[in-house]
């Protein structure tokens, strides 16, 4: 497509390469020059894609391609200005073997096309680590007018029935902070490959299978890449430094959806678990390091490097914090004039505090210790801490598991997993071996309480009697987020032989952000 009126050759040189950011592409513009055709072609390789043949599908007929663009990936698939802090509206011709959906973070068609071809187009700037493209075997379902599910069609009914309140959430959301402004918000259910959880690509999320549960325990995933159209896509982290831009309000966010929904009880309990993993990664870094400031330093780092609870969970405490120092209506309305008056736009944790100053802490004559939070390590004195009533029980359950086997029947999988977690580290193989007898554990249909379960269980040396599952497990999924702390447990406890055999099976099944950090680790 030639969009200036005449096009005349140029040349270009491709820098060698770096082991992070990969090749710098320079080209040659004169100063008249208002529009650059690139003809490239991109490997099979490339990071970004990952491929799934037909046996790694839920309908194991037809194979699958998606993309995973953040943080620095979609470098590997297109040639682009790959910072968070550049953007551009794009469209795109995708052909595809015949009976194939292909969709993108974009207008979407919800039938498969009879010749094969589809076309996108994604009007609104957003930046490169947003660009998504899937294809395969897919089917839609509606939810709402404007909300609804793409899945293999094996999945479908059970992910439109999980995500039957998505609707809802986008109403609740736009309550919160201002209109949503992509147009349709819909999920797209992947292959059980994708490395993440969830993936917020404008318009249509990609969602791992392992939320579908039967018991829509885990849709809190949905909120939270819902609330990342608003911060995140619509108001962009300049940098990877300010990457608790984006996740940190984005957690927070997410609780304020799920609040309104199903009510603050709940949302204390997701947040009581997660603030405890932060408490455990603090203890990791040691509370001095500077990786546990919320403001990153990825200097000469990969960005994947500084995904983890700090920018989460610090950065959402952080504004829970602001929100308390007054009543939540001035903070709500603080909240949605930042995203109103800085859509479609990249912004750094400089441009936000400044903001935050005038147009809340110095407006309704507050102070807060915002210099500590953002720039200093640790946990702040100030910091607000959950209290769940129900975790405590749970906890209390696994403290006593010696003298008695709890009475567990109302659990929610959130429960179950402190529980397991909380298990002392004397607990015997027998009376591991009872629980899972009385409540099937090993086998759980939650891959949250597996991946628990197989954590305490093997540290604690019920491992032979299991290992058949959790390889199964292991080569059944490709979320990150679940392999890592099996494939720690096995190494740390003298099966690392298990460990890579296990890897060599499953890795053609991975992602690369998957395998890469478990090959790190196995290595
Ligand atoms: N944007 C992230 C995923 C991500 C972060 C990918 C950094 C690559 C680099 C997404 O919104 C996310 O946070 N996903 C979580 C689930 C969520 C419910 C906390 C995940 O995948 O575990
Ligand atoms: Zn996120």
């Amino acid at each position: 497509m030639t969009l200036g009126k005449e096009e005349t050759p140029t040349t270009f040189t491709l820098e060698p390469r770096d082991s992070i950011l990969g090749s710098a592409l320079r080209i040659k513009l004169s100063p008249n020059t208002n529009y650059l055709t690139i003809h490239y072609s991109t490997l099979p390789e490339a990071a970004a894609l990952g491929w799934m043949d037909a046996s790694m599908t839920a309908g194991k007929k037809r194979p699958f391609l998606f993309t995973q663009g953040q943080a620095i990936l979609s470098r590997t698939w297109f040639p682009c200005v790959d910072s968070p802090s550049s953007r551009f509206t794009y469209a795109a011709e995708i052909e595809t073997p015949d009976g194939m959906m292909a969709l993108m973070s974009a207008k979407n068609p919800q039938q498969v096309s009879p010749d094969g071809m589809y076309k996108f187009e994604m009007d609104k700037p957003v930046p490169p680590y947003l660009v998504a493209l899937a294809v395969g075997d897919i089917s839609f379902q509606p939810i709402g007018k404007r909300t609804g599910i793409y899945a293999e069609p094996s999945m479908l009914k059970k992910a439109a029935w999980e995500f039957a309140d998505m609707e809802k959430m986008v109403e609740t959301a736009e309550g919160l902070y201002g209109p949503y402004d992509w147009g349709r918000y819909d999920v797209l259910v992947l292959p059980t490959g994708f490395p993440f959880g969830g993936m917020e690509n404008p318009i249509l999320t990609f969602a791992t299978p392992t939320v579908i549960t039967g018991d829509r325990s885990l849709v809190s995933l949905v909120a939270h890449e819902l609330a990342h159209s608003w911060s995140g896509n619509l108001v962009t982290n300049a940098t990877w430094d300010d990457f608790w831009m984006n996740e940190g309000f984005t957690v927070y966010f997410e609780r304020r959806i799920m609040e309104a929904l199903y009510g603050a009880e709940y949302v204390e309990m997701l947040a009581q678990l997660e603030f405890w993993e932060l408490e455990d990664e603090v203890r990791a870094f040691g509370e001095k390091n500077p990786d546990t400031h919320l403001k990153g330093n990825l200097k000469g780092r990969n960005p994947d490097d500084g995904v983890g609870d700090i920018a989460y969970q610090k950065g959402a405490s952080f504004l829970l914090m602001l929100e308390r120092l007054t009543d939540r209506n001035k903070w709500d309305e603080f909240l949605k004039n930042w995203f109103q008056a800085n859509k479609f736009t990249s912004k750094t944790t400089e441009d936000f505090l400044a903001y935050l100053k005038t147009d809340y802490l110095e407006k309704h004559g507050l102070t807060a210790n915002v210099d500590e939070w953002v720039y200093g390590p640790g946990i702040p004195a100030n910091c607000p801490r959950p209290n769940s009533t129900k975790l405590a029980i749970a906890e209390k359950a696994a403290t006593n598991i010696v003298n008695a086997i709890p009475a567990t029947k109302e659990w929610t999988p959130h429960e179950w997993v402190h529980f397991v977690r909380n298990l002392p580290k004397k607990t015997t193989v027998e009376t591991l071996k009872k629980l899972d007898s009385q409540f099937n554990l090993t086998n759980s249909g939650n891959a949250e309480i597996r991946c628990a379960w197989y954590d305490t269980a093997i540290r604690r040396g019920y491992v032979k009697e299991i290992l058949p599952q959790v390889e199964e497990f292991l080569v059944g999924i490709g979320r990150r987020r679940f392999l890592m702390p099996v494939y720690t447990a096995l190494k740390e406890t003298g099966h690392v032989e298990d460990a890579r055999r296990i890897f060599t099976k499953a890795k053609p099944g991975y992602h690369a952000v998957s395998y890469g950090s478990i090959e790190q680790l196995l290595k």
